[in-house]
């Protein structure tokens, strides 16, 4: 962890158009910077670059953002990640946060770990090119499947031969610990003598490199064509390699798949290898096992189109069928490219030229629904059953589909392609979402019950079927997020004029608000007070919490980092602010901030006449104007909802009650009235 004050040191130092000018060429244009946005395909230069802001925005795509969030996009780097660039590229010393025994312990023990399987990977690159037994027979098998030098370095590829070139021998004679060899599963230890011995020997190695390039497990091949030899042994899964965590290729392709905006999956090392070299980069594998949802929104990260190219046989049909459901439910569109039955994407990039695989990629690329369809349509003609069977299967398909305008768009297509009535298909595809639904539900409520079980008791748990719920409304198709968003609007209505307060409070906190004589203060009178002041002073008056999380995360921060804040001139304080919260952990967060800062429609309490004025001048009108608004919305649904209680007690004929509810009705319409008075002169 940096600490914070480090962290204040690196955004400090940051100039964004020094950032960005490394990866792309600037030209000043008035008090701003302009050039080509990296993040769309731009002709004309439409990403402006604003040194004393420090954000940059592109006025085609849209795209914005400040140097740390654009290194995070460009460079696919994680928060820490970016900083830690920065502070490189401005020579700032890191001072990490104090850890407690056990944090550093475990950083060591990890780091440690992937430090031993980056030496391996040298060790093992070195046999490949220095030794006569790994030139003789690794390389030469490289080359026999006509990989070049330049691949081979690029992938670290390597050899691991045999006794006494074994990497147990050579890592603890050059100091790594059994412990590191052992836990990052590249040596064993030998039962009774604890002598230990190579994992991988007499095969060549292909290192699996960690989104961000490190060394984490290793496959290795065996050259041995008898069967009773395993073609692969990959490393276990080990505290720095989670399989289904990884895929292969993915340090390698990242960036050409974000600029492709298209992510090609295949199954072996080698078919991405043999993608790679014929110029094909967006192009990353499963290395074999099927797909795993966890691998999939790691594409996820850098787009949300894939195309799965497995072999053309039936091993590969299967996988890629199984693969299409996965990848629809999470979000992302899927083609599958079927290749010719002898071939896979290895032998076909290998004889093919690089416009000839483009060209056979997108001739053969099929949506699913085609795909599918081509696929068991086939000898189902005369068979009702079975194309009844088949039609369900891609609705099935259809119906995972979370985007419901993107599913209604895979209805139509299939009602075309089956010539049925869409209505049809959609009553299926409600029904089959209404299943999936009632059994989540009944497993998370299962899950529960389970966990407040009496040991040695059944009595708690319910019967599964009585957990189905019936009764589930016809209308709603669409399936709740299983992981409620955490900044989720809870009331939209509110949302607006505290949106409209943060955003005050963001752009123009540390600013004075200058009252004139006859002007309503709202607050406590006082002549020199800030837009922050005056927003605290205004809400706490009524002991008022913003209701929506996100508004009210942003506002407890902006608090709690006022305090931290040196008192300087308030353009400068607001700059810090501003930085503080577009560079923040927390992409949700950064991101609103952003919004608000380059939000260009008028927010709902200006007028024309004030847009045309500098907005910090019209402040002592506008912020007072958002707190009433706030204020009255507030009280009308206090309104709303005393009037709901008072119809209760008069059905109850609770008449005390109601006594109490009619007497705060009327006191609430004054303040209404008097709220909407003032908002009016205002
Ligand atoms: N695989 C594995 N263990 C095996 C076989 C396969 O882990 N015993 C994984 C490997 O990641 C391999 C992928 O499945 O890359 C695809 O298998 P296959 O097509 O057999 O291997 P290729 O990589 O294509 O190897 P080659 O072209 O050398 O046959
Ligand atoms: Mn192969």
């Amino acid at each position: 962890m940096i600490d914070r004050a480090t962290v204040e040191k690196i955004l400090d130092a940051v100039r964004i158009e020094e950032v960005i000018g490394d990866f792309v060429s600037l030209r000043k244009r008035g008090a701003n910077y302009l050039g080509l946005c990296p993040f769309h395909q731009d002709k004309n230069p439409s990403m402006s670059v604003s040194s004393t802001k420090g954000i940059f925005k592109c006025f085609a795509c849209g795209k914005a953002g400040n140097a740390v969030t654009f290194l995070m996009e460009h460079e696919h780097l994680t928060y820490w990640e970016a900083l830690r660039y920065l502070a490189k590229k401005y020579h700032i010393e890191i001072v990490e946060k104090e850890e407690t025994a056990e944090e550093i312990a475990n950083r060591m023990r990890y780091e440690s770990m992937l430090v031993v399987s980056e030496y391996a990977q040298k060790f093992y690159a070195d046999i490949l090119w220095n030794t006569e037994v790994g030139k003789a027979i690794g390389l030469s098998y490289f080359r026999e499947r006509k990989f070049t030098d330049e691949t081979i370095r690029k992938f670290g590829l390597g050899y691991a031969a045999s006794r006494p070139l074994t990497l147990s021998a050579a890592a603890l004679k050059a100091g790594y610990k059994k412990e590191y060899l052992v836990g990052a599963g590249l040596c064993l230890e030998r039962e009774g003598t604890g002598e230990l011995y190579d994992r991988f020997f007499d095969r060549v190695m292909f290192p699996i490199h960690s989104i961000s390039g490190r060394v984490i497990a290793f496959g290795g091949r065996t050259l041995k064509t008898d069967k009773s030899v395993a073609k692969y042994v990959n490393s276990p899964q080990s505290e720095i390699y989670d399989k289904s965590r990884s895929l292969y290729g993915i340090f390698q392709a990242k960036n050409s798949i974000a600029k492709a905006d298209k992510c090609i999956m295949v199954e072996g090392y080698a078919d991405v290898i043999s993608m790679h070299q014929a110029g094909v980069t967006n192009v990353v594998a499963s290395s074999g096992t099927s797909l795993t949802v966890e691998q999939i929104r790691l594409v996820k990260r850098f787009t949300d189109k894939m195309t799965i190219i497995y072999d053309g046989d039936e091993a590969g049909i299967k996988a890629s069928l199984r693969g299409i459901d996965l990848v629809l439910e999470e979000g992302l569109s899927v083609k599958v490219v079927l290749l010719p039955p002898e071939d896979d994407p290895d032998s076909f990039a290998k004889s093919h030229s690089l416009v000839e695989i483009q060209e056979y990629i997108e001739e053969n690329e099929k949506d699913f629904i085609t795909y599918k369809s081509d696929l068991l349509w086939k000898d189902s003609e005369r068979d009702p059953i079975r194309r009844s069977q088949v039609i369900r299967d891609i609705v099935q398909s259809v119906s995972v589909v979370p985007d419901p305008i993107l599913r209604n768009v895979y209805v139509e297509m299939v009602a075309e392609k089956f010539e049925m009535k869409p209505d049809a298909i959609l009553a299926t595809i409600g029904e089959l979402r209404r299943r999936k639904r009632a059994l989540e539900r009944s497993r998370r409520r299962f899950d529960q019950a389970s966990e407040t079980v009496i040991p040695g008791s059944t009595r708690n748990l319910p019967e599964p079927e009585e957990l189905i719920p019936e009764d589930l409304p016809d209308t709603d198709v669409s399936t709740p997020p299983v992981q409620p968003d955490r900044y989720a609007v809870k009331d939209a209505y509110l949302a607006v004029p505290e949106r409209e307060l943060v955003y005050y409070l963001i752009k123009f906190g540390e600013y004075p608000l200058h009252f004139e004589e006859d002007m309503y203060y709202g607050a406590e009178q006082r002549p020199e007070i800030t837009v922050s002041q005056y927003i605290h002073d205004a809400l706490s008056d009524d002991d008022l919490v913003f209701v929506n999380d996100l508004y009210r995360t942003i506002f407890d921060k902006y608090y709690a980092y006022l305090v931290t804040l040196p008192r300087e001139d308030c353009e400068a304080m607001q700059q810090r602010v501003i930085r503080y919260f577009t560079a923040g952990e927390d992409p949700a967060i950064s991101r609103a901030v952003l919004d608000l800062i380059l939000e260009e429609h008028p927010l709902t309490v200006r007028t024309y006449e004030e847009s045309i004025t500098p907005e910090e001048q019209a402040l002592a009108r506008t912020v007072p104007k958002t707190v009433l608004l706030y204020k009255l919305r507030i009280t009308e649904q206090q309104c709303t909802a005393t009037t709901k209680q008072i119809t209760l007690a008069q059905r109850g004929g609770e008449n005390d009650t109601l006594r109490e509810l009619v007497a705060r009705l009327q006191l609430l319409n004054t303040v209404k009235t008097r709220l909407s008075r003032e908002l009016n002169r205002l």
